[in-house]
């Protein structure tokens, strides 16, 4: 199954009024983790609030301890400050990076923007080291903007 393959399943998902926003935004993280096979942690994190920080949101994958990051820290944190993608071929070369897992090898950051404006974003951490091509940069920009479409 090649990125563009799953672009159909994202868009049917998002349109199932019949589910929650919650419930939705979780099916796109089991979609992306069952079917791209260096996708191996996929989540949501979402600005809290009027804080100066991001909250996790539906997720699939190993339990994490950072249910909360401080705009700026991480590689999650500093997107939500820079507005733009952020792809680590390798984890360990980051200065400003929050390990969840050791088995976390890269990891690749996508804002979501609703009207202009950073609202949260995706994160997908994989366990193979530099797996993140501009393939993955088209297709998560495109996973975001379908969900900003029922986030605004
Ligand atoms: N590694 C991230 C923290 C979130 S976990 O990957 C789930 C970061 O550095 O912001």
């Amino acid at each position: 199954m090649t990125l563009d393959q799953l672009k159909p399943q994202i868009i049917t998902i998002v349109s199932d009024t019949n589910k929650t926003v919650d419930e939705r935004l979780l099916s796109i993280c089991e979609v992306l983790e069952s079917n791209v096979p260096y996708y191996n942690w996929v989540g949501f994190y979402f600005t809290n609030g009027d804080k100066k920080e991001l909250k996790l949101g539906p997720y699939v994958g190993a339990p994490t301890d950072h249910t909360i990051i401080p705009f700026g820290k991480g590689i999650c944190g500093q997107v939500a400050v820079s507005n733009q993608n952020f792809v680590v071929p390798d984890v360990s070369a980051q200065d400003n990076y929050i390990a969840c897992s050791i088995t976390v090898k890269a990891e690749i950051v996508v804002p979501i923007f609703v009207n202009g404006k950073n609202i949260g974003q995706i994160d997908i951490d994989s366990n193979t080291i530099d797996p993140f091509t501009e393939a993955d940069e088209r297709f998560l920009e495109f996973v975001c903007a379908q969900v900003a479409t029922v986030l605004s």
